[in-house]
């Protein structure tokens, strides 16, 4: 259905067993998608903004509650300057048209990353997004901008060492519950599956903490072509998974006695 005409959230029942609650994307391929049109890259990445509406909207329709999207990462500043000038472009652009109806949808949006080496313009839209949907309960949509899962541990260590230096927290302390809760990610479930569309089977330095025992999904889409259709079979794929988190699996139980 299309974003504009689905609430992200109407009638969200609550979740079936089965279905993950947190699904993280690597929204890839704006680029290909592009040049086999003959484009500039920079409209591979507008139509990026407009997959992207329409994951939120279906991944609502199919019972997710979280969904992580890596919208830019600390790598991607190596990009030409005018590239990543069109990525900076992009929360404003989707924001403008779209924020009032997330709030309205009860959608909570967040924006993970480094804020350093944004403009002042881009962190305030992003605060302003944050703030205005702060409320919200029903749907959580983080926004990996600015962001590496190794910066992100780095940050989450220096945090914890500061507590430490202050006196607030001893080395003994840490657990991986105590560090995940200085993750930028706090306060969200770990993902149940990772998708990355486009062919390409990596991470790319997305959620590597939280990671550890996501499935992983690969889809050969390009993510501009991204819709329902495709969030339905990567989770049709996640559901058939048998997760096990290091234990044995239920027949291997009971054949151990
Ligand atoms: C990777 O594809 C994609 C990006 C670096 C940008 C992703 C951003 C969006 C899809 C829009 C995000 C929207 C917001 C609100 C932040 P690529 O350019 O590397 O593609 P290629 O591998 O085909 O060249």
């Amino acid at each position: 259905m299309a974003a504009e005409k689905q609430s992200p959230t109407a009638g969200a029942p609550a979740e079936e067993a089965g279905s993950p609650l947190h699904v993280a994307i690597v929204m890839d391929g704006n680029g290909r998608w592009a040049k086999k049109r003959g484009l500039p890259r920079t409209l591979g990445h507008r139509a990026g903004v407009d997959a992207l509406k329409r994951t939120v909207s279906a991944a609502a329709e199919l019972n997710v509650r979280w969904l992580t999207v890596f919208g830019f990462s600390t790598e991607n500043w190596s990009r030409p300057a005018a590239e990543v000038a069109e990525l900076m472009a992009l929360p404003k652009r989707y924001f403008e048209t779209d924020i009032a109806r997330l709030e309205r949808e009860g959608v909570r949006v967040r924006v993970i990353g480094r804020r350093e080496g944004l403009s002042a313009e881009l962190v305030r839209i992003i605060e302003d997004a944050q703030a205005r949907t702060a409320h919200n309960d029903r749907f959580f949509l983080n926004i990996a901008f600015n962001y590496g899962g190794q910066a992100d541990i780095v940050d989450a260590a220096r945090r914890f060492a500061a507590e430490v230096a202050s006196g607030r927290a001893r080395p003994e302390d840490l657990t991986e519950q105590l560090f995940a809760s200085h993750l930028a990610t706090a306060g969200s479930p770990p993902p149940d599956v990772i998708i990355r569309p486009s062919g390409e089977q990596r991470l790319s330095n997305f959620l590597l903490w939280e990671a550890a025992y996501a499935e992983l999904v690969y889809q050969d889409v390009l993510w501009p072509d991204y819709g329902h259709e495709h969030l339905k079979a990567a989770l049709e794929a996640f559901a058939g998974r048998d997760r096990r988190y290091g234990a044995l699996a239920a027949d291997d139980v009971l054949a151990a006695g």
